[in-house]
């Protein structure tokens, strides 16, 4: 079997759900279950004896030996992080504990776990390390596109906690011989994601006609990538990438975040027409500290070696994820109550009074 980290989050469940659709092998997922993870999203595998879900903490050292020792994975692979960029900005400490620190202690355990194993599967082992484009830090408009050699500059603590832990996870490949990989993605969407990220936050708002909050000049540009592509971008890393290797991921879509907005206000006057037009809910509010403005990834590595491409076009797909959206409105009360509204009211209460922006 494989065990994944944070399958029930936006990327792991949709990864969790693929799995298990496309392969015979069982699968071990390991999730605290912070806010951003939901077993309702992973409703549908319930009665999939081959889906093993247990809530922890990947830095419970003891909780993660013992699962090892019990499920003698093949392979791991690394979703479970503190991922939100604003949230890290409020608040870093809980992505210091997770990304770095947990990612530390998961090393360590699944280091004990690979010494232990025999010589044949010792070599067959992999460790994928899900990381992030934004550890690369932020492009000029002209600039080429991150590389794999392009030199870390993380500019969030997000992004500086990813970086620390693609460091470790280089380490200890290098020191102790782990077949570890890193996998560095561009921004994803699709269904399942949390409505505080850009796509579906806009989807929310626009649906209860509340004012989409857009950060500065709203011309940052992000490489947007379907979650499903990336899924499938990760099992081939998993059943061919090179042991030591880092793969670049992106959807080579480039677009400024006023055009992604305007394609979801399109889309959105189609869908609900009786609420249109929706872009005149589009309101600039104060621009996020720090805001890298450009993010491209260069993935002719992944496409040359492992022969990924990604399969979807994003107006198409941002479609077809608005449609996800409107189809679960359920779905998206259930997950913003409780701990998620208190935490808006503590970082933005504030902001709304002054801006009318609204999550
Ligand atoms: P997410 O926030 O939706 O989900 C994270 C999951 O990890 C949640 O289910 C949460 O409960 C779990 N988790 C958090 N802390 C944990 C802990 N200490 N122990 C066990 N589980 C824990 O995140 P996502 O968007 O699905 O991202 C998944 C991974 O992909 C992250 O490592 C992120 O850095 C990376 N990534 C995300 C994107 C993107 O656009 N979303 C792009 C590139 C890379
Ligand atoms: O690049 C990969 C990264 O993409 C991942 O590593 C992160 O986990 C993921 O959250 C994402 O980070 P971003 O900061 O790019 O995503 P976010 O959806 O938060 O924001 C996308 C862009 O939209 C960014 O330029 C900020 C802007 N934005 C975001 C929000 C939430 C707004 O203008 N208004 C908003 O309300």
């Amino acid at each position: 079997m494989i065990l994944v980290t944070g399958g029930a989050g936006f990327i792991g469940s949709n990864f969790v759900l693929e799995w298990l659709a496309a392969e015979r092998e069982p699968l071990l997922n390991v999730d605290k279950l912070t806010y951003a993870g939901n077993r309702e999203n992973l409703a549908s595998v319930d009665d999939d004896a081959r889906h093993v879900f247990v809530r922890g903490d990947i830095a419970d050292r003891a909780l993660i030996g013992a699962l090892l020792r019990e499920h003698r994975p093949r392979a791991i692979v690394h979703f479970a992080a503190e991922s939100h960029v604003d949230r890290s900005i409020h608040g870093p400490a809980d992505f210091i504990e997770t990304n770095i620190v947990g990612t530390f202690a998961l090393l360590e355990e699944v280091r004990a776990h690979w010494t232990s194993l025999p010589n044949t599967e010792r070599e067959t082992f992999r460790f994928v390390h899900v990381s992030t484009d934004e550890v690369y830090g932020s492009l000029g408009p002209s600039d080429p596109a991150f590389t794999e050699n392009t030199p870390y500059a993380p500019n969030s603590p997000y992004a500086a906690s990813k970086a620390g832990s693609d460091h470790l996870v280089r380490a200890y490949h290098h020191t102790y011989g782990l077949p570890s990989i890193t996998t560095n993605c561009s921004n994803n969407y699709g269904p399942f994601q949390f409505p505080e990220k850009l796509i579906p936050l806009m989807v929310v708002n626009a649906l209860a006609g509340k004012p989409l909050p857009v950060y500065g000049d709203g011309r940052n540009v992000r490489d947007w990538l379907y979650v499903r592509d990336h899924c499938d971008a990760l099992r081939i890393v998993l059943a061919k990438g090179r042991a030591g290797e880092t793969y670049n991921i992106g959807g080579g879509a480039e677009r400024n975040n006023l055009e992604v907005v305007n394609a979801l206000c399109s889309a959105m006057d189609e869908l609900r027409p009786m609420s249109a037009p929706h872009a005149r809910l589009v309101t600039f509010v104060k621009d996020r500290p720090g805001h890298d403005r450009r993010y491209a990834v260069d993935a002719s590595k992944i496409r040359g070696e492992l022969g990924w491409t990604p399969r979807h076009r994003f107006e198409s797909s941002l479609r077809a994820t608005i449609e996800w959206y409107l189809g679960n409105m359920q779905w998206v009360e259930r997950v913003m109550s409780g701990a998620y509204l208190q935490w808006v009211e503590r970082n933005y209460g504030q902001r709304e009074a002054k801006a009318g922006a609204a999550p």
